[in-house]
């Protein structure tokens, strides 16, 4: 009997520990109990740049995601296309525009469940005057992110954020939409990452 009594005594102290470990392990849970996460589509590979074609190593907008996750701690989730864009910038911009013009859905790898977050910080370059397809297809497949506050930030070339934010209003008619930041591709390292996150 005392032996029965020492093993479920046993148990129980496990399992509290193990309960307490778990609530305290995640740094992305503010004050409120709520938690933040930056979502992102980023391509890396032959970009223009400022009148040049270089490669980039790191997509610009996946440079300023990973900023905003050392700043703010949040969870991160990068919105990676089931079919890769093609490295070469023109077989790129081709695919991207045709996919634009038809409104299309492209498939994106994996997924995540948003119920734990209330925050989320929105991240794309800007594609033929928008978002990549896959960042809809994305929001599509959440609900249009209903009851979040989202804050958007877009890196660009001259377009700013192009006509994003009027689409994304479109996508996500019950979230509570900031006015999002555009910020130029090629001043991404010494930009500021303070205007995309206090929106
Ligand atoms: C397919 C494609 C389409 C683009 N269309 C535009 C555009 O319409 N306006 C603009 O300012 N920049 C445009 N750009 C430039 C990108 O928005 C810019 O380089 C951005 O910083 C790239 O971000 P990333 O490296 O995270 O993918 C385009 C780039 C690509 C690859």
């Amino acid at each position: 009997m005392t032996r029965i009594f020492t093993i479920l005594l046993c148990a129980l102290c496990m399992l509290t520990a193990c309960g307490t470990k778990a609530k305290t392990s995640d740094s992305s849970v503010a004050d409120n109990g709520k938690k933040s996460i930056i979502i992102y589509f980023s391509r890396s590979g032959l970009n223009y740049v400022s009148g040049d074609t270089i490669f980039l190593e790191v997509g610009n907008t996946k440079f300023l995601a990973q900023k905003i996750v050392k700043a703010t701690g949040c969870d991160e989730f990068e919105i990676v296309p089931a079919e890769p864009y093609a490295d070469d910038y023109t077989e790129c911009v081709n695919r991207a525009e045709a996919e634009t013009a038809s409104n299309a859905r492209p498939a994106y790898k994996g997924d995540i469940d948003l119920a734990p977050y209330d925050t989320i910080y929105l991240g794309y370059p800007i594609w033929a005057g928008t978002c990549p397809m896959c960042v809809f297809t994305f929001i599509d497949a959440h609900d249009g992110f209903a009851g979040k506050t989202v804050l958007p930030y877009s890196t660009h070339e001259g377009s700013g954020l192009g006509r994003s934010i009027e689409d994304l209003k479109k996508a996500c008619p019950k979230a509570s939409l900031k006015s999002g930041v555009a910020i130029k591709g090629s001043t991404v390292k010494e930009t500021s990452i303070d205007p995309i996150i206090n929106q």
